[in-house]
């Protein structure tokens, strides 16, 4: 089968791989739509701890069909489709995941629609349910242009949130509003947001993370789930001890550590406001897995807005 490899260099290749075959409690996925997240730039740059390193193959989330499954999968039915959630090894044709890691896909949507949503959605819905976001309270995502962001946008207006974005353009404030933003705040300008919030999104960390904690309101939770700003130092939490009496929450969130059960509970969550109209995913471009070079880069530059796919046929 085709496969994507990082070099040590960190340059991908594309090479003739053997078809990984599935373990005990295994599914062997035939893929259809592969994500492309900010953690595989991580994985390629070293970055990421959990990536074994030179001559393995990124991509964590994956939909397609599964072909064959270990003797400790039970119910496992031939050609069902699935989103996959494998540790690493997704750029390819096909991939192995564990299956607790399997969800179902919903029937009559694109593969790429499905990983649109994928482990962003799951995120997202996760992270705003983890800090109890209520109707009529203020929440603020910071990357709402991103993978995560676009999705954490539309949930937390779901849920009856009063939704404002950090963003990087006019234009991208404007798509946003269209998703379920009532107010945009350009991170371009110097200006920070002007309000305090309940409820902090924040999938960008960086220098910026602590100015952001001290716009929590009295009770508010802030939600750590990403750094594509780079990682925060420690004096970003600062605010946490010098707002004391204010009861700030800081919950970090990685869907690393989510129960199997949790999982199942959060994506059927994410279908059912799929199927009521009230979630939709954003896709940005699709290329060919030939090309996942030029879809990690546009990644990395932090101008997509939504999600990049690639396709493997
Ligand atoms: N917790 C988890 O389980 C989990 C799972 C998947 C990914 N992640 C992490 O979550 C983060 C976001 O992932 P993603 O897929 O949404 O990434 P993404 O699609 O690259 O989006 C990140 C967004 O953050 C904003 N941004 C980028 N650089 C910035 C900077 N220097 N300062 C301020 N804002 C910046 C941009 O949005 P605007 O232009 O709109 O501001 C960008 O679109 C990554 O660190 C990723 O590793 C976490």
């Amino acid at each position: 089968m085709k496969a994507v490899v990082v070099r040590a260099s960190g340059e991908l290749d594309v090479v003739d791989a053997p078809e990984p075959a599935p373990g005990p409690d295994q599914v062997l996925v035939d893929i259809d739509a592969i994500g492309v997240g900010y953690v595989d730039v991580m994985a390629r740059r070293g970055e990421y701890p959990y990536f074994p390193g030179a001559g393995s193959v990124p991509g964590l989330e994956v939909v397609g069909r599964v072909t064959s499954a270990g003797p400790d999968v039970p119910g496992a039915s031939d050609g069902q489709r699935v989103l996959a959630l494998p540790s690493f090894g997704g750029y390819a044709e096909k991939a192995v995941a564990d299956a607790d890691r399997v969800l179902p896909a919903p029937p009559g949507i694109d593969a790429a629609d499905v990983v649109g949503l994928g482990v962003n959605a799951l995120v997202a819905e996760s992270v705003l349910d983890r800090a109890g976001a209520a109707p009529g309270e203020r929440v603020l995502i910071r990357g709402a242009g991103g993978g995560i962001g676009v999705l954490a946008t539309q949930i937390a207006a779901a849920r009856g949130g009063e939704v404002t974005v950090v963003t990087s353009s006019a234009a991208r404030g404007e798509r946003l509003r269209a998703l379920g933003a009532a107010r945009v705040v350009d991170r371009t300008g110097s200006a920070l947001p002007d309000e305090t919030y309940d409820v902090i999104v924040d999938t960008v960390a960086g220098p910026d993370m602590g100015k952001h904690l001290e716009l929590l309101r009295p009770n508010g939770r802030y939600v750590l789930c990403g750094a594509a700003g780079g990682a925060p130092g420690p004096e970003s939490f600062e605010p946490l001890l010098s707002r004391f009496h204010t009861s700030p929450t800081l919950i970090a969130f990685s869907l690393n550590s989510v129960t199997p059960e949790d999982l199942r509970t959060s994506w059927a969550r994410v279908l059912t406001m799929l199927e009521e109209g009230r979630l939709s995913p954003v896709l940005d471009r699709s290329f060919p897995l030939t090309e996942a070079e030029a879809a990690l880069r546009l990644v990395e530059s932090g101008k997509p807005f939504g999600k990049v796919v690639l396709n493997p046929r």
